[in-house]
């Protein structure tokens, strides 16, 4: 058991360590909408986001560049309304999903409806009646065939949401039992999430800013945001996460392979920013802890990349002798130890 063990970490440095995130410039200025369309490119590359903005790497990244595009967007329907438009953090977002009632039946979709208190998830671009809702939360049954995306236009020209009940409770007080579309929706393919845009929780704009244009930029030299309009060419800096966050339940040695498998490693976090930046991608996850590179091995912690853990991280000695650790999306402690048998989802980078 051991034996094999050593030899995968002797076996794992050939992988180059490899950061978290990365980014890449662009050769010349573009407008935001061309920029975002460059940057996503790639998968799991897009815009610079909020984490990044927060990640030291921000500084490496952005250099000698003076002011570049961030994700940041105004929505067109509403002048106080801005939001991160990408696919990185809102695949971090919280998934809202779990606590619904949903049905088995059809449960590919992407976008929900709602029939007598039972959630369906449904292809968004099947054509149905749904619920719009006002500001005191009353909801009316629209019958009128639309996509979800039409749906939700078409609540929102008169100022209302496609309805968005929060909870089964909340689901109760849509009193009719036909079927029709709701506001939640899954984003990136992935985490459920409501339709609804919520108010930024963090903002970082400079004095006097947003003015009236509708893009948000990044400004290395004030470390603020500014508005300035979509069509104006400016610096771009693509995020790139290398993460991987794999929802399969796996031993750790079955996790450590699967990683290697793909040319990757399971996750090494030798840092507390890096610590925190996983947290915050790992919501989707089905096991409330995931395995990250790290296991207690011949009287110590080792990262499979050889690197020291830091010693407050792990315990000096773990109950079982056969530990392996993990990180946890709920509880906001330092590393966990495990049995490295155990079956969880984990992270590849
Ligand atoms: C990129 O994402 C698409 C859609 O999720 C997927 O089908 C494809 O395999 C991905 N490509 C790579 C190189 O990961
Ligand atoms: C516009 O957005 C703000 C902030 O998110 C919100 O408080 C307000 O209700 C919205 N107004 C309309 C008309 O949707
Ligand atoms: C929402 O509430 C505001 C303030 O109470 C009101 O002025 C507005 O007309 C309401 N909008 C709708 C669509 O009911
Ligand atoms: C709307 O959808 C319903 C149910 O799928 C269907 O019976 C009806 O014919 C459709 N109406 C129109 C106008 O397309
Ligand atoms: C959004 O922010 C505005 C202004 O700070 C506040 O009045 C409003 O209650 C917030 N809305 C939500 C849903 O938090
Ligand atoms: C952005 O640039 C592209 C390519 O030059 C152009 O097609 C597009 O209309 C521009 N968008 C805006 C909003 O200016």
């Amino acid at each position: 058991m051991h034996g094999r063990l050593l030899v995968l970490l002797l076996l794992t440095p050939a992988v180059v360590s490899q950061s978290l995130t990365a980014c890449s410039f662009l050769e010349r200025d573009f407008n935001w909408s061309t920029a975002q369309t460059l940057c996503h490119r790639s998968n799991g590359t897009d815009l610079l986001s909020l984490d990044l903005v927060s990640l030291p790497g921000l500084s490496f990244c952005t250099g000698d560049l003076g002011m570049v595009w961030t994700s940041l967007r105004r929505d067109t329907l509403n002048d106080s309304a801005w939001f991160w438009d990408n696919t990185i953090i809102a695949a971090g977002t919280e998934d809202v999903s779990s606590s619904l009632s949903w049905t088995e039946e059809g449960s590919g979709g992407h976008c929900a409806s709602i029939k007598d208190s039972t959630w369906y998830s449904r292809r968004c671009s099947e054509r149905r009646f749904f619920y719009c809702s006002n500001n005191n939360s009353q909801h009316e049954y629209v019958e009128l065939n639309m996509s979800w995306e039409e749906a939700r236009d078409y609540c929102q020209r008169d100022s209302r949401t496609l309805s968005s009940p929060h909870t089964d409770l909340e689901a109760q007080d849509i009193e009719g039992k036909k079927e029709g579309w709701v506001g939640l929706y899954r984003v990136g393919g992935d985490t459920w999430a409501w339709a609804e845009r919520h108010n930024l929780s963090y903002t970082a704009w400079g004095p006097g800013e947003p003015v009236t244009s509708d893009c948000g930029a990044f400004s290395v030299e004030q470390q603020k945001w500014k508005s300035f309009p979509c069509e104006r060419p400016l610096r771009v800096a693509c995020h790139n996460d290398n993460l991987e966050v794999v929802t399969e339940r796996k031993s750790w040695e079955e996790a450590l392979q699967h990683c290697a498998g793909r040319g990757k490693r399971l996750v090494v976090l030798n840092n507390m920013q890096d610590y925190q930046y996983v947290r915050k991608r790992i919501y989707q996850t089905q096991t409330d802890q995931v395995w990250v590179g790290v296991r207690f091995l011949a009287g110590r912690w080792w990262w499979v990349d050889g690197s020291p853990v830091q010693e407050q991280l792990y315990p000096q000695c773990p109950e079982q002798y056969e530990a392996c650790g993990t990180l946890s999306k709920r509880d906001n402690t330092m590393g966990l130890t495990q049995d490295c048998s155990r079956r969880l989802n984990f992270v590849c980078n």
